[in-house]
């Protein structure tokens, strides 16, 4: 599974792609916001940390207008994805696109049906938030689920890039349905590493090891 970074925040990008774990950046218009940063600017500085998909999201709600906006943000970096939202608008816009070998994020899918939309679309990717799903009493992974199952049925080539990801256990589920991609806050990233047992088990290896005198 690919592991995107949900953020614009430079210094965490950098560092996680110092692990070499890193498969690409999402963004979205809050987190710019958050960033303080220059969107364009911005957006050119993380497309140089990473050679995966950046996804930089449109902010029009008509079609010709996305395309504009789309113009100028490709032509940031050859690894830009533009993000559109999944409404009609968006997914001609989709269409449009990636008929001309444009990457594509479709974004805030919150059904099965509007993923099939987006696949039928020619997507890249498709993001189902599923922690924004699970917050409003539907079951985030279920959907993960059915968009898994009714990909494979007809051999949709878009990605299944789980996205609004709050923790570990969604991550790991992500893995064993098989989404292809999931993108998280770095906090949420960093987190998958740490386990109790193995810190516990460092200091004592570090110990007994001590008691050795030895050096390497
Ligand atoms: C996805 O691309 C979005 O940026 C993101 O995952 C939204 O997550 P949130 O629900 O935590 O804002």
């Amino acid at each position: 599974m690919k592991f995107f970074a949900d953020t614009a925040e430079i210094a965490d990008i950098q560092e996680l792609a110092a692990t070499g774990l890193l498969d690409g950046v999402t963004t979205n218009p809050s987190l710019i916001a958050k960033s303080g940063r220059d969107f364009k600017e911005v957006t050119r500085e993380i497309c140089a940390l990473t050679t995966g998909p950046v996804s930089a999201e449109v902010v029009a709600l008509d079609h010709e207008t996305m395309m504009k906006e789309a113009e100028i943000l490709r032509k940031i970096a050859d690894n830009v994805c533009i993000k559109v939202p999944l409404t009609i608008d968006g997914l001609k816009t989709c269409k449009a696109l990636t008929s001309d070998g444009t990457m594509v994020n479709v974004t805030l899918c919150f059904s099965a049906a509007q993923a099939l939309l987006a696949a039928k679309a020619g997507a890249t990717f498709v993001s189902p938030f599923v922690g924004r799903h699970d917050d409003n009493g539907f079951d985030g992974m279920q959907l993960i689920s059915d968009i898994r199952l009714i990909y494979d049925n007809y051999g949709y080539e878009t990605e299944i890039l789980v996205a609004s990801v709050r923790h570990g256990i969604h991550v790991l589920e992500a893995a064993k349905i098989g989404a292809d991609v999931m993108t998280a806050p770095p906090s949420v990233i960093k987190g998958l590493f740490k386990h109790i047992l193995t810190e516990k088990g460092i200091e004592g290896f570090l110990a007994d090891w001590a008691k050795t005198g030895q050096s390497i």
